[in-house]
């Protein structure tokens, strides 16, 4: 018989092989993860695995090459990546190292690899031996330490030079799970007793009124009152962009780039307004719809580029508009280990250009006297306060306006969230009003 856990640490490493080897999205690469492993404890155990490596890749892969003479060859790289969720898991020590090693060669040979097994074998009791010393000699180099690309942990320390570590060690955290009460058919306080009644631990947060904060995690779709469309999962961070756009009865508001719908189905859920829910692309539209039959909500769902509305706007224009930009997404590492290692340091202008092309096109939809919201889950200034100022100094009827959140940092305009704070994920927003 197999030892426990030795299915789910392989398809662990051939998971990690596809985020790190090919950028693959991790959501992705699990995509069949409930037909692979019908036990939910194997599930479990694949998920944090991957979470635990991808968090700390660049020392796991230091202490790899230590324990190695030379490198795996190509082919074998499921089992590089099996010996280093048994190096993190020896490292971590909640199991007992025999069982880490016995299922790790039970796995490496499942996978085809069994004349490597006394290879696997000896580098994680390799380790065992030389764990201390191997602690005392790990660089000293912060990359390595925090687990982030170089790249990446270079642009976080100079944009923000006071708050880097901080900001770097945040997205290593687990966070809790966030959960918006759909206003229309529930309350904080009243999801919380049903959360609490089915055992599940659950709290309401005096600086989120629409918020249920879980600190453990849980099957979504199996939580009571999900199928009836009384709570959406949004972190606390972006539960924040629907009270800035200033709502009311009877506008008109754009949510040009909406899937999988969270803001656009938040502003529905605030007000009876007339929303057209824009995204490019049409699958995940479709979500959108989805999204708004859950929670009993009504909006014009268009699959369209927002940097094209002579295509799908026919002249109309709106009283709000809501940007929630593509963008590097380096708010959420926490809650997306795999994020850092698929972006590229030119991802982040790719973003900008694109954001620029957004705003541009969609700026003269704006109603005089309307908002438009700019939003990402970004802490890059060039997406962020550099976007805005570039863009204020090109739009002469554009006006920002002060966006003052919880424990946010002011960055003139606008207002970051910083990853942590709260225990928000990183998130940015700045209010512009069309003055003509
Ligand atoms: C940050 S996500 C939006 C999240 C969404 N607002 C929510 O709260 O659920 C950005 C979305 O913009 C879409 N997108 C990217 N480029 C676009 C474009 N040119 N026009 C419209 N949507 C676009 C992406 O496919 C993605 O779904």
């Amino acid at each position: 018989m197999k030892p426990a856990g030795a299915e789910a640490r392989l398809v662990a490493a051939r998971a990690l092989a596809a985020v790190l080897d090919q950028r693959r999205n991790l959501g992705d690469a699990l995509a069949d993860l409930d037909r692979q492993l019908p036990d939910s404890r194997d599930r479990a155990l694949v998920r944090r695995l991957c979470n635990r490596v991808l968090r700390d890749y660049p020392a796991l892969e230091w202490r790899l090459s230590q324990l190695l003479r030379k490198p795996l060859p190509r082919k074998s790289r499921d089992v590089h990546f099996l010996l280093l969720s048994a190096l993190d898991q020896l490292i971590e020590g909640r199991e007992p190292a025999r069982a880490v090693v016995h299922a790790s060669v039970a796995a490496a040979r499942t996978g085809g690899h069994a004349h490597l097994g006394g290879l696997v074998n000896a580098v994680l009791r390799n380790q065992q031996r030389r764990a201390l010393q191997m602690e005392a000699e790990l660089p000293d180099a912060p990359a390595l330490r925090l687990g982030y690309p170089e790249w990446l942990l270079d642009a976080i320390r100079r944009d923000w030079p006071d708050r880097w570590r901080e900001i770097a060690e945040a997205g290593n955290r687990i966070p809790p799970l966030w959960l918006r009460v759909n206003r229309r058919r529930s309350t904080p306080e009243r999801q919380c007793r049903t959360l609490r009644e089915a055992g599940i631990e659950a709290d309401t947060d005096a600086h989120f009124p629409d918020a249920v904060r879980l600190d453990h995690p849980a099957r979504i779709s199996s939580l009571p009152g999900y199928a009836e469309g009384e709570f959406s999962v949004q972190d606390a961070g972006a539960q924040a962009t629907a009270g800035l756009l200033e709502l009311e009865d009877g506008q008109r508001v754009l949510d040009a780039c909406a899937a999988p719908g969270g803001k656009a189905a938040h502003i529905l859920e605030c007000a009876r307004v007339e929303l057209t829910a824009l995204e490019l692309d049409p699958e995940r539209a479709r979500r959108i719809e989805e999204t708004f039959d859950r929670l009993g909500l009504a909006g014009r769902v268009i699959a369209g580029d927002a940097a094209q509305p002579q295509e799908w706007a026919a002249g109309k224009t709106f009283d709000r508009i809501l940007v929630d930009a593509p963008c590097t997404a380096t708010g959420v590492l926490r809650r997306h280990p795999d994020i850092r290692w698929q972006r590229r340091a030119d991802d982040v202008a790719a973003n900008v250009m694109l954001q620029d092309r957004i705003l541009d096109a969609l700026w003269p939809l704006l109603a005089p006297g309307g908002l438009l919201v700019y939003a990402t889950c970004s802490i890059l200034h060039a997406e962020n306060r550099d976007q805005a100022r570039a863009f204020i100094a090109r739009h002469a009827d554009a006006r920002p306006l002060e966006t003052r959140l919880d424990e946010g940092v002011s960055t003139d305009p606008g207002c970051q969230i910083l990853p942590g704070s709260l225990d928000r994920d990183g998130f940015y927003h700045v209010r512009m009003r069309r003055v003509r």
